[in-house]
Parts: structure tokens; C-alpha cells; sequence
């Protein structure tokens, strides 16, 4: 969550760099008047290694980055896409507006993609998963890899909340065909709005890169104004001054995800002494960035008068329970195409809402007062006592 508290001097000295430099906003071209400085090249280039990938590319939001990533691996009409029900609408409209078919599958007690559920989901019509590592804990990738391998599908990680998180050392985002990033003002690291893909095969790069441009190929044999193209496009790149953010807050990354981690325990600590609660699980291996603490409480009612008792002494909680409907995918009848694709999926998304209406997310922040994890504790003792 925290990448807006640790905004500082670093992020002012990269922006200040682009204005005595010719303040060109543009992430191509203008060679003449910009003194090498290309600061969305330099953060793409920065961000591949710290995911240890061969190509990245950045975008203007996470939800461009979805966009991009079913582009990027042929995803077309009527091709099935399957995502978990436990995501923000973002994932879902993506696929909707690659004029694929959503199909939304139950989560597990990690509060992300159940593989078994998936195992159930894949038909013959379905070309791609995109898997969610929601709020920082990593989904089970390694067997949803396996069982995307054997099906012959696309992986797509959205790794707007995992971003610095891994699984055996592994980086999310690094599993399968692509994986994207947010960098809302929300997300561990930040650019205001903004987004990141990443790859291993050059095919899948290549046409990300055209496609969020306008289909421009960059041929390094044609001015831009006479450039080659293949396919159409649309137009989903980052500005300069976006890019220059990102380079800041990505050397901050490890120290962010390092203090969440340590705060999330002193929190967690706390919450252990409280035998009414079930913690969220996390898959063995893995690596948190930490941005909440979720757990179960008995029920929904439990689940609100935990909120309400977080808010009433000046504390608070994070998607659950109080953005459970921007959350749920069970919820989403604005989205007719996900009915159409499947009339029977509130029924099937039962065992999801079941979960998801007794859990409780506390933030995680950076700058955490040492008496939080103290007050958050007795918060949720007084509502679990108030309920009974
Ligand atoms: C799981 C998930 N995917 C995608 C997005 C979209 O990211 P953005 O806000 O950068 O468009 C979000 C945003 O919160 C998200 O939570």
C-alpha cells in the first residue's frame, strides 16, 4: 500500500532531471533536444532486472497493463478468459474490452485462484488465466502454472498487489506468458497512475509494445512518422514524468516490502492472542509484500462490527468488508457479459461469497505507531464481544 509515504527528494531529483534536460514528456524521439534522458526506458529497464526477465514495458494503469497483456498473447473475440472472483472489477474489465468471455472461478482460503476450482473451469474454448495475487499474499502459481502447462493456455499474472512479492524465489509476475503491475496511488510502488508488463518471449513483447502505441513498431529504419505496422493499436503509454516516479520508487521497493513484512507481524502477533479468528493462508514458499492482514471472523455480521469498532477508535480496514462489492465478482451484474457467459455464476460463486463476507483486511502501512498493533487487537476483541 504505502508507496505514496515514502515520496521524497529521490522522486523530485528524477522529475527535475527531465526539465534540465529539454523537458521532453514524450517517451520516444526528440533525440536532438533531450540529452539521452528517457526515463521511462531507464524504469523499464530497471524493472526487468528486478524481476530478473529478459522485456518490460510500461503503460499508463494496470488496467492498460491487462489490456495489453491479452493483446499481446492474440486473445480475440469470443476466446474464453478465466479469473478469479476475488479480484477488482479492473481484471474482468479488461477481458471485456478485448471482447473476450470472463469466466470467474471460486477462491480458496489464500483468498486467491483455487486451482482445483480452475482445474474445473477450463473448457475447450478457454485461451487464457489471468490469476490475481490480491492484496500481497502470492496465489498458488506454481500449481496453476502446472495445470495451465498441461491445458496449453496462457498464464497472465496481475500482480497489481504482489508487486516484490515471490514464491521460491520466484518473482510474481514472472510465471507465466505476462504478468502486469499497477502502480496506482494505491500500490506499493507508485506513479500516481501506471502500469508495468513483463515477459520472457520476445513474440509476446513485441506485439505488447506496438499494440499500446498505436501499432508503431520503432523500426529503427523509418522516422516515426513513416514507422512499420502490423496490426492496429490504441494508444496506452507512460509519460516521462511518470517514469521518472517509477525509478525513484522502485529503489525504495525492497525497504517498503521489508517494513510492511515487519509491521504485518507486530499486527498479526498481536491478533494471534484472539481465538475467534482464522487467518487468511498463505502458500508455502511464499514471499508477502504485506499490504494487509485479512482474517476470518464467524460471520458477516462479526465481519462489520469489527469495522465499525476499527473505525470508531480512529483505525480502519482496508476492501474487507466495506469494498466487498467492487471486490466480488459474485456482485457484478453491471457486467452483463459475465451472465451471458455463464447464467448459473452467483450460484457457482457461493463458496466464494461464503469467504469473502466474514473476512476482515487491516492495512499495512510504512510508517506504523507502535502502539497500532495494540489498539487494532483490542478493537477487534471489543466488536467480537460486542456480537456474542
Ligand atoms: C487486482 C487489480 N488489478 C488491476 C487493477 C487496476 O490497476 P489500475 O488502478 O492501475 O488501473 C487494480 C487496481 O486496484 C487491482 O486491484
Amino acid at each position: 500500500m504505502p508507496g505514496y509515504e515514502v515520496i521524497g527528494e529521490e522522486e523530485i531529483h528524477q522529475i527535475n532531471q527531465i526539465f534540465s534536460n529539454g523537458g521532453i514528456l514524450f517517451r520516444q524521439g526528440f533525440e536532438k533536444l533531450r540529452n539521452n534522458c528517457f526515463k521511462v526506458k531507464e524504469f523499464e529497464k530497471n524493472f526487468a532486472i528486478e524481476k530478473s526477465v529478459k522485456y518490460s514495458l510500461a503503460v499508463s494503469s494496470g488496467t492498460a497493463a491487462l489490456r495489453v497483456a491479452l493483446a499481446a498473447i492474440g486473445i480475440s473475440e469470443g476466446d474464453e478468459v478465466i479469473t478469479q472472483s476475488f479480484t477488482f472489477v479492473a481484471t474482468v474489465e479488461a477481458i471485456v474490452e478485448a471482447k473476450a468471455k470472463p469466466k470467474i472461478c471460486n477462491i480458496n482460503k489464500t483468498l486467491n485462484m483455487d486451482p482445483e476450482e480452475l482445474k474445473k473451469s477450463i473448457t475447450p474454448n478457454t485461451k487464457a488465466v489471468i490469476v490475481v495475487h490480491m492484496l500481497g499474499v502470492p496465489a498458488n502459481i506454481e500449481e496453476i502454472k502446472a495445470i495451465c502447462k498441461d491445458a496449453k493456455i496462457h498464464l497472465i499474472e496481475d500482480t497489481a498487489w504482489g508487486c516484490g512479492g515471490s514464491v521460491h524465489n520466484k518473482k510474481l509476475g514472472t510465471f507465466g506468458s505476462v504478468g502486469t503491475y499497477s502502480f496506482d496511488f494505491a500500490k506499493t510502488m507508485t506513479t500516481g497512475e501506471g502500469g508495468m508488463l513483463v515477459f520472457n518471449e520476445k513474440k509476446y513483447y513485441d506485439s505488447a509494445s506496438a499494440w499500446h502505441d498505436h501499432g508503431h513498431e520503432n523500426n529503427p529504419l523509418f522516422p516515426r512518422w513513416e514507422d512499420t505496422r502490423k496490426t492496429s493499436g490504441f494508444n496506452f503509454r507512460m509519460t516521462e514524468l511518470q517514469g521518472a516516479v517509477g525509478i525513484a520508487q522502485l529503489k525504495k521497493l525492497s525497504k517498503v516490502i521489508e517494513s510492511q513484512r515487519f509491521n504485518k507481524m507486530a499486527i498479526k502477533k498481536q491478533l494471534k492472542e484472539i481465538k475467534d479468528i482464522e487467518f487468511r493462508e498463505i502458500p508455502e514458499g511464499s514471499y508477502e509484500t504485506a499490504d494487509a492482514l485479512i482474517f476470518f471472523t464467524k460471520d458477516k455480521a462479526t465481519a462489520i462490527s469489527c469495522r465499525d469498532k476499527l473505525l470508531e477508535n480512529g483505525l480502519t480496514t482496508k476492501i474487507l468488508p466495506e469494498a466487498y462489492t467492487w471486490h466480488f465478482a459474485g456482485t457484478w451484474d453491471h457486467i452483463k457479459e459475465i451472465s451471458d457467459n455463464n447464467p448459473n455464476y452467483k450460484n457457482l460463486l457461493k463458496p466464494s461469497h461464503e469467504l469473502l463476507s466474514k473476512a476482515v483486511s487491516i492495512p499495512i502501512t510504512v510508517k506504523m505507531s507502535s502502539d497500532e498493533p495494540m489498539r487494532i487487537k483490542s478493537s477487534i476483541q471489543e466488536a467480537i464481544k460486542n456480537i456474542s
